[in-house]
């Protein structure tokens, strides 16, 4: 099981996260330096099963990431890879949540939509 780690304030100057549920629906939420894009995802209560617990093993924290920020979030690892190259609704953007560690300074702003479920 994994732990939930808590949601600050928007003001707490982590920078800003904009993410779209499966339903179309967008909402605000505040980055949160140290914490992966997963881990912020599920504190905000979106359904990311996150079952592996972040080790890139299952694919179910699987987000479409805007074209904007692609270039900076790093490179794709050799784990993350395989995952994407065996989920069938990957796409050019894909990203594993759990594989993004959130950093103020590169990521406000980022967009990103919750791919559907495999
Ligand atoms: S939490 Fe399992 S792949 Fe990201």
């Amino acid at each position: 099981m994994l732990g939930e780690p808590e949601l600050p304030d928007l003001e707490a100057g982590d920078g800003r996260l904009f993410v779209c549920d499966r339903d179309g629906r967008y909402r605000v939420l505040p980055g949160v330096n140290g914490l992966s894009l997963m881990e912020i995802l599920r504190a905000a209560e979106l359904p990311v099963a996150a079952t592996c617990g972040g080790a890139a093993a299952c694919g179910t924290c699987h987000v479409y990431v805007g074209a904007e920020h692609l270039g900076v979030l790093g490179p794709i690892s050799e784990p993350e890879q395989w995952q994407l190259d065996h989920l069938m609704h990957a796409r050019d953007n894909s990203r594993l949540a759990c594989q993004i560690l959130w950093q103020e300074a590169l990521f406000d702003g980022l967009t990103v939509e919750l791919a559907p479920l495999e």
